[in-house]
């Protein structure tokens, strides 16, 4: 620890009330939860950006925007100032016209930790553009049931490649230490939120502690060698017992095994959901006081302390890990956006690191009679499938909007586009498959998922929008080509490995394309053979929906499920195996 830092932290702790303490300790939105002259009256210690009014129409109107609230946390008695926190979690994906990479699935299908760490740096600088210094991200769960709809928001199932890829993440965006060129980042969601029973999100993980420091534990251990400023809190429970408020995992293993110093953050509106002033015993930090958790917190908690029920020493503690963090990132010293970072949202050379990104995230699981790579001069393909011409619908969630977006959206490329740009012959497009193109060489049919996110995309939970297998309408895309008589090379765009056995067996070729994000025409780069496939499988991938009669889907460490391709498949073009016989697919 820094002892000039230390010394300026126990300087200013010394001089604070309860109610500045408390301000410190909360985290609110910057719309409907306050006014802006609540910054300076409230004490407030960070703002968040999620779904909901934007702060302007540009980054330099959501600059200016913070610069107003700086303002006003900086005209308190201490002036102590604001952090501000944005779900950048696959570029700075709240912000039309940003870089938009493949969410962490296809980023884990890479096995490119160089590439995670410059997608976390260019994420980082286009977060700080438009005016923040604290991203949430990365998710760094261990997802064991592909039902969980936040798979796609994970690098993989396994332990070992999501701490590798959880220190390069955390390095990317914050440098080799948390300093004033960082952007702070943030390990989520502590502990257990991808290992759940049945995948459901904000359930019940039921792992005991020896699986949860096998197989849970490590990637935050990493995450915490790398010098990690925060970590959030999960909304689920562990045995029963609500994470946010378990004091074991947070405060003994987190906080004292592992030698977390940053802040540990809650998730949203926690403190109403999740026990009050025992979330700020456990180990709590700092509060999403959002949703109308705000007076509750601010009310309940103070009269927690003057009770006795919450020792002034954890509330000493939590501002204590906030003010030291601030002083790390150098935000006393320099508060405010750095507008000249603006020009460099979305810049081409932003662009080609996450197209290089795309390609890598690429995994061929079936390529029969070398189908792939095609030749520029075939002379008529047909794209099928509104997924082939959509960014939306190829970024998934987190994508301009929480739930994703439905439309192309700004700076973005489509599937079609980059074929388009590649193919000398005749590129048609059907996009709901009624084209009957029977004479074209070959049909690139593009399924897959719409976006969702956190339970919205749980399968069989609450909501149970999604399935784990095809639509029927996507189905009948790659039926209808087959019955023409048309060879089929089938681009399946998901947030997670889903039962696809079907398909697979009637489809050419099978490439796994997960959620590419913005630069959708790096696939055409790789199905034309400009670039080799270099994806592995990051999960297995399901045979059927047996698989999943238990709690859990197939994972590599449990052979009572045999997937249909294990974790670690992938084939390229230089395989001597045309396919893989998929026709034994239970
Ligand atoms: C959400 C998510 C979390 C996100 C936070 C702020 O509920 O669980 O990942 O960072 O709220 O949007």
């Amino acid at each position: 620890m820094d002892h000039s830092v230390v010394k300026k932290v126990e300087e200013l702790l010394a001089k604070m009330t309860l109610d500045e303490k408390i301000g410190q300790m909360t985290q609110v939105r910057h719309f409907d939860d306050i006014t802006e002259e609540d910054i300076a009256t409230k004490f407030i210690g960070s703002v968040i950006h999620t779904q909901g009014p934007l702060p302007g129409v540009n980054a330099q109107e959501w600059q200016e925007k913070f610069t107003r609230l700086q303002k006003k946390a900086l005209s308190t008695r201490l002036g102590i100032p604001l952090l501000f926190g944005v779900d950048a979690v696959h570029g700075q994906n709240t912000y039309e016209g940003a870089t938009i990479f493949p969410h962490n699935i296809g980023l884990g299908a890479s096995r490119n930790a160089q590439l995670v760490k410059r997608a976390a740096e260019i994420t980082a600088l286009e977060t700080k553009a438009t005016g923040f210094n604290w991203a949430f991200s990365p998710c760094i769960a261990i997802p064991y049931n592909e039902k969980w709809g936040r798979v796609y928001e994970a690098f993989s199932e396994s332990t070992e490649l999501t701490e590798e890829f959880a220190r390069a993440s955390v390095i990317g965006h914050q440098g080799s230490q948390l300093g004033r060129d960082s952007v702070m980042a943030t390990a989520k969601h502590f502990i257990g939120d991808g290992s759940t029973d049945n995948g459901v999100e904000g359930g019940d993980c039921t792992l005991s502690p020896e699986e949860v420091r096998e197989r849970l534990v490590p990637p935050y251990r990493a995450a915490v060698e790398a010098g990690i400023g925060s970590v959030m809190a999960s909304f689920n429970s562990m045995s029963g017992h609500f994470m946010h408020a378990h004091e074991y995992w947070i405060s003994d293993v987190l906080k004292g095994e592992l030698g977390f110093d940053g802040i540990m953050v809650s998730d949203w509106k926690a403190y109403s959901r999740f026990g009050e002033n025992e979330i700020i015993n456990a180990g709590i930090d700092v509060v999403m006081a959002v949703d109308g958790d705000l007076q509750m917190f601010h009310d309940g908690l103070k009269a927690g302390v003057e009770s006795g029920e919450v020792p002034m020493e954890r509330i000493d503690d939590a501002v204590r890990r906030i003010l030291t963090q601030k002083f790390r990132l150098g935000v006393f010293e320099n508060p405010f956006p750095d507008a000249s970072l603006i020009p460099q949202i979305g810049i081409q050379a932003h662009r080609d690191v996450a197209r290089q990104a795309v390609r890598e995230s690429l995994v061929l699981l079936k390529n029969k009679e070398h189908i792939l790579p095609l030749d520029k001069n075939i002379p008529k393909i047909v794209v099928v499938g509104e997924h082939g011409d959509n960014t939306g619908l190829q970024s998934g969630g987190w994508s301009i909007n929480w739930q994703g977006s439905l439309e192309s959206y700004a700076g973005s490329t489509s599937i079609l586009q980059g074929i388009e740009k590649l193919a000398e012959g005749e590129v048609l497009y059907d996009k709901d498959a009624t084209g009957a193109h029977k004479d074209a060489d070959v049909a690139i049919i593009v399924v897959g998922e719409t976006p969702y996110a956190e339970l919205f995309g749980d399968i069989g939970g609450e909501i149970d929008a999604y399935q784990l297998t095809l639509t029927e309408e996507h189905q009948n895309y790659i039926n209808t080509y087959v019955n023409l008589g048309v060879k089929v090379v089938t681009l399946f765009i998901s947030g997670r490995p889903l039962v696809t056995t079907d398909q697979i067996n009637k489809s050419e070729a099978f490439v796994a394309a997960w959620l590419p994000g913005s630069e959708g025409d790096g696939i055409a780069e790789v199905l034309f053979g400009e670039f080799d496939f270099k994806g592995t499988l990051p999960h297995a991938w399901p045979a059927s929906e047996e698989d999943y009669k238990g709690k859990y889907g197939p994972n590599f460490w449990d052979d009572s499920v045999k997937p249909l391709f294990p974790f670690g498949f992938g084939l390229n073009y230089r395989d001597e195996t045309s396919e893989n016989d998929t026709t034994t697919g239970k």
